[in-house]
């Protein structure tokens, strides 16, 4: 008897430390829709869908091309990062004035930080602008499509990887939940990453 109540009691934990391990089901559900599954019309409206959240100011703000920028209905007019900030090569603006300075890493993640209204946003990670490859501000649908689907732009990813990639990001749990006067990025983490998925199913199309 103590001995099976103690199988039971580990595989409770292993089924535990499982869901833990990937919240979202994305490692187990990399295959939800196996390639081809989704038409190529279903996989246009999904890919709409990851556009409607990637061209959003919580997104193309620091995914741009060599500065942050300042849009969004929060900042106004549309402009670059006040204060001449420069991503730099090392794109978290090491050679000239540190992201950190003014956006310093929080010991966990805490939208109340974010509270104040036109403070810099913290995260419980470093604040950098992502890799030029993924600079979408400014640019089409098309051109993100075509840039998000390309390995060589893309961190040598696979879509599913990508959709896993972007469920791990503190940066996008704070794009949800951005605090202050901040809009959040539309649809959600989870409709996002299917989204995605779905988009791969179907084979990338891009729209014309
Ligand atoms: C604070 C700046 C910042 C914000 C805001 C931000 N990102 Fe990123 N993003 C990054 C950085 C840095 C990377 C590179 C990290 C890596 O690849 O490990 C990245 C990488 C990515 C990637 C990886 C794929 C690629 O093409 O390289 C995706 C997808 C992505 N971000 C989506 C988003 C979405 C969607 C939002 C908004 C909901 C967002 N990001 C907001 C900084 C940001
Ligand atoms: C001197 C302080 C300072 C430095 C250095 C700085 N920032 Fe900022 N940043 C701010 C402030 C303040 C805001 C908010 C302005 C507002 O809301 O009116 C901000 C806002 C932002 C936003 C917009 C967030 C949003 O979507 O609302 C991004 C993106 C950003 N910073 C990226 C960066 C990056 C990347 C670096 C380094 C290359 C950097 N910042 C360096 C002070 C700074």
């Amino acid at each position: 008897m103590k001995t099976i109540l103690s199988n039971i009691a580990l595989l409770a934990l292993m089924a535990a430390v499982l869901v833990l391990a990937d919240p979202l089901g994305l490692i187990r559900g990399a295959d939800k829709y196996p390639s081809g599954s989704i038409s190529r019309a279903e996989g246009l409206q999904n890919w709409q869908t990851f556009y409607a959240v990637a061209s959003h100011p919580r997104c193309v703000n620091c995914h741009a091309d060599s500065r942050p920028m300042w849009s969004g209905p929060s900042y106004g007019a549309t402009r670059p990062h006040g204060m001449n900030v420069q991503g730099g090569e090392s794109r978290s603006g090491a050679e000239t004035l540190p992201c950190s300075t003014c956006h310093a890493a929080l010991p966990a993640q805490n939208p109340e930080a974010n509270r104040l209204p036109h403070t810099a946003p913290r995260i419980a990670d470093a604040w950098q602008m992502a890799p030029r490859e993924a600079a979408w501000f400014g640019r089409s649908s098309r051109e993100i499509c075509e840039q998000l689907k390309d390995p060589a732009r893309n961190g040598d990813r696979t879509i599913a990887e990508v959709a896993a990639h972007i469920g791990h990001d503190l940066v996008l749990r704070w794009a949800w939940a951005p605090g202050g006067t901040r809009e959040p990025a539309p649809h959600s983490l989870a409709e996002t990453q299917d989204a995605l998925l779905k988009w791969g199913a179907a084979g990338t199309p891009c729209p014309g």
